[in-house]
């Protein structure tokens, strides 16, 4: 990519020749005679290199310097000195200018300079990128720490209830210890195979597979959860929609996700006579490969955590639930080149809606 590049100096013929180097170099150039002029360019044109000269009338190479820095610390600012302005240079390290030259500038100095000044904008760069990911990795450890906490506190709390009813002989207290116990177990379940999903999403194994079939997998896999907690669990595929390329236990563990939390959504909902359903449909949109939608006539989403649902161990369930739900579920299906979204209220209940793109022409589709 072209780099862009803004000279400034206050002699035009200083200028002329150093823009053609430059543009020789394969820069795109622009000029200013005072600083002044500069600080438009630069707030048009934002380049990420300047080369000013530090002796100019209007606004000289310092103030410019200063400014720039002001509004953008990131952009590497070299200035140019002429004999016997030392103190001058050494003045405007104090704002942070990034390298110096004398003049009468070799275009040996020029592309030495320059190169040094490439390096470091992609080092910068480099390194953003990295402490970005690092605050989120941060981000994730501690999520999990706190989830693990809550079981733990979970495990504990049903052991005493547990030990208490044993040592009492009261066959309530050891059942109730038991139930508590159980759950924690069932969470450290549900949160080793999600962090075994959250690994794995980067290793997809994709087969040719009907886009019905995890629906079915899922609706005969919750039909007896949903019939003990008298809930109608319907299910509605479009029949013969193409077949697609996708990872079926991903999928499959998307739309698991979708309908426990569905399931868990009317279990949290005041008892009205309502008749409590939750709904899985498949349908084949122009320009999708399916769409899956999960909806339930449950609690809705608490207002509080909508805009961060899909982030890491968001969860209002406590002990119940990891939050890695629907973490795990966005990163599988945005993997897929997917889309996840959902509609909810308060009274309504909840519709989360996930489409899979058309899969590409594959080498053995061809006989
Ligand atoms: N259908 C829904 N109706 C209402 N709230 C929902 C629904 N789906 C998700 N939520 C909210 O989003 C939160 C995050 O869901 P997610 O599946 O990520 O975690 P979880 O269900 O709490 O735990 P688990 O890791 O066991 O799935 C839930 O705790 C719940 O508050
Ligand atoms: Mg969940």
């Amino acid at each position: 990519m072209e780099e862009t590049i803004l000279i400034v100096d206050d002699e035009k013929d200083i200028l002329e020749v150093l823009a053609i180097s430059l543009t020789d170099l394969g820069y795109n150039v622009h000029t200013a005679e005072n600083g002044e002029d500069a600080l438009r360019i630069f707030r048009e044109a934002s380049p990420p290199i300047i080369m000013t000269d530090i002796r100019m009338p209007v606004m000289d190479g310092i103030e410019l310097l200063q400014k720039v820095k002001q509004q953008s610390p990131d952009t590497e600012v070299i200035m140019v000195t002429g004999h016997g302005d030392i103190d001058v240079a050494i003045e405007s390290l104090k704002y942070e200018a990034t390298d110096f030259i004398t003049k009468p500038i070799s275009d040996e100095i020029l592309e030495t300079t320059l190169r040094r000044a490439r390096e470091r904008i992609d080092l910068k760069a480099k390194l953003r990128a990295y402490t970005g990911n690092l605050e989120s990795i941060v981000h994730e450890l501690l999520g999990l720490s706190h989830t693990i906490k809550t079981i733990a506190g979970g495990l504990e709390g049903g052991s005493f209830v547990l030990e208490k009813g044993i040592e009492l002989d009261e066959k309530e207290y050891v059942l109730q210890g038991w139930e508590m116990i159980r759950m924690s177990v069932e969470k450290v379940k549900d949160l080793s195979l999600a962090l075994l999903h959250h690994a794995k999403a980067t290793h997809r194994n994709d087969q040719r597979c009907d886009p019905n079939q995890p629906a079915q997998d899922v609706f005969e896999l919750l039909k007896p959860r949903a019939e003990q907690e008298g809930v109608d669990l319907k299910l509605e595929c479009q029949r013969d929609i193409t077949p697609l390329y996708f990872d079926q236990d991903g999928i499959n563990c998307c739309l698991h996700n979708l309908v426990t939390n569905a399931l868990d959504a009317i279990a949290d909902a005041p008892r009205r006579d309502k008749k409590r359903w939750v709904s899985i449909k498949t349908a084949k949109p122009d320009g999708w490969g399916v769409e899956y939608r999960v909806a339930d006539n449950g609690s809705g989403i608490v207002d509080e955590i909508k805009d961060r649902i899909f982030a890491n161990f968001c969860s209002t369930k406590g002990a119940r639930g990891t939050g890695a739900g629907l973490m795990m579920t966005k990163r599988i299906i945005e993997d897929h080149k997917g889309l996840i979204w959902f509609e909810s209220n308060r009274s309504a209940g909840t519709t989360f809606i996930v489409r899979l793109p058309e899969s590409e022409p594959r080498i053995d589709d061809r006989h």
